[in-house]
């Protein structure tokens, strides 16, 4: 890898060759049906060729004049994905780099319209002077949604962080006694679902709610907005419809190659206002629709192609089963791994997240119990067969089980569970 760059050029069949040659080993494998780290996602074998499709025409799907089928392809992926998810088809859409930007265009789209309720128009005067805003979340947040508001100019001290309850939803109650608490413009932003236990808050009373308080309420739907497309697990997002804004992934749940986040709001007004931009070389698409106009990007890669082809090789029925099927391997792999003798099982998915963790026997504290959980997570990915990331769920270090591709087979499940149950054995010493 580490060659000197030299004068002279190589022959394109060498250079990929020899990157294939230098990186190996050093790839994780999370395209594979055993990586069960963080929420990763697979790739359909029609959305990988259609990034490569992406990558070949090589198209800066800015807007319409500067390539007419990424364009359309776009508009017409769009239209599925909230048809899919069943959010309300008046809305407007964004495909951006990932559910991080999503959020940011989301967001700005909240902070022109909150702002602009009160009479500042943020795009023009900026924020030095503004009303101040206050944003409402929960104590489950991922960590995009501060970075996006840092990116916005809001900073992290506009967040008031709400507790939720030990199944890790907010409560109405604490939702209400924080709308209370303050005033002037707010933004209130749900998980749907959060990435420990897959929690998802209870949308049909908080967002009305909150909506009455006069606040914009966003999702953070990374992964969980999905489950919309399931008949099995759609009671889990009901009521989230009534939102302002969802920001969610394709790269995820929709399992198109990296790269494609989805921005989706209400108010098509505010959402162009925050992103909408002209210049005097542009060429308007007048009817069509133009990417730029929506989105944070300038150049951009021609996003729609993997979207469109994950949703068409899929089909309605095919998205419900892929998402079924991955809780249903999510559960199985709690339940195998979290029956081992050493294991507990700590949080059993209600969606496609759970958690597990690893008791030291001879351990005392609960300091012990974290320190061996470390230990057995790194020692089965050591060994191969599977791949999983830790982290701290109400004090305690656990290991996440994350089941998000649609390669995960039965088969997969349970040479994770054998490899597992060896692994504690080879770890637990003779008695
Ligand atoms: C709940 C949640 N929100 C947001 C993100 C950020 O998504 P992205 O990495 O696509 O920007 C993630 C990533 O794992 C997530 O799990």
């Amino acid at each position: 890898m580490n060659v000197e760059l030299g004068a002279a050029g190589t022959p394109p069949e060498t250079v990929i060759d020899d990157l294939v040659a230098a990186t190996a080993g050093g790839q994780l494998g999370s395209a594979s049906g055993r990586f069960f780290a963080w929420v990763i996602g697979g790739a359909l074998p029609s959305a990988l060729a259609a990034d490569w499709l992406a990558s070949t025409w090589d198209v800066n799907a800015t807007m319409y004049a500067c390539g007419p089928a990424a364009a359309v392809t776009e508009e017409v992926a769009g239209e599925w994905v909230k048809d899919v998810l069943d959010l309300p088809c008046e809305a407007s859409f964004a495909f951006t780099t990932g559910c991080q930007l999503a959020h940011v265009t989301c967001l700005a789209a909240a902070r022109h319209a909150v702002l602009d309720r009160v009479g500042w128009d943020v795009e023009r005067d900026g924020l030095v002077g503004a009303p101040a805003i206050r944003v409402l979340a929960t104590d489950q947040r991922h960590g995009s949604i501060e970075r996006a508001l840092r990116f916005l100019g809001l900073g992290t001290r506009s967040l008031v962080p709400l507790a939720t309850g030990s199944d890790g939803r907010l409560g109405v109650q604490a939702l209400a006694d924080a709308l209370v608490a303050g005033d002037g413009p707010t933004i209130v932003i749900l998980d749907a679902a959060d990435l420990n236990i897959g929690a998802c808050d209870p949308f049909a009373a908080l967002i009305p709610m909150a909506q009455a308080a006069g606040a914009w309420v966003h999702i953070d739907g990374a992964f969980g907005l999905w489950a919309r497309a399931s008949r099995e697990h759609r009671h889990l997002v009901e009521g989230v419809e009534l939102a302002d804004s969802w920001a969610t992934d394709a790269h995820k749940w929709l399992n198109t190659p990296q790269d494609n986040g989805i921005a989706i709001v209400r108010d098509r007004a505010a959402h162009r206002a925050a992103m909408t931009l002209s210049a005097h070389y542009l060429i308007p698409g007048g009817d069509a629709r133009d990417a730029i106009d929506w989105t944070p990007d300038w150049t951009r890669r021609a996003r729609g192609y993997a979207i469109y082809a994950a949703l068409r090789e899929l089909g309605r029925d095919g998205l419900a089963n892929m998402i079924d099927g991955c809780c249903r391997h999510a559960c199985a792999l709690a339940r195998g791994i979290g029956e081992l003798d050493g294991a507990e099982l700590v949080a059993m998915p209600s969606l496609n997240q759970g958690l597990v963790r690893f008791l030291d026997l001879h351990g005392r504290t609960e300091a012990d119990h974290d320190r061996h959980t470390d230990t057995v997570i790194a020692a089965i990915n050591a060994e191969g067969t599977a791949f999983f990331s830790g982290t701290l769920w109400q004090g305690r270090r656990a290991m996440r089980i994350s089941v998000v591709n649609w390669r995960t087979s039965e088969a997969d499940v349970d040479a994770t569970v054998l490899a597992v149950s060896r692994v504690l054995s080879d770890l637990t010493p003779a008695l």
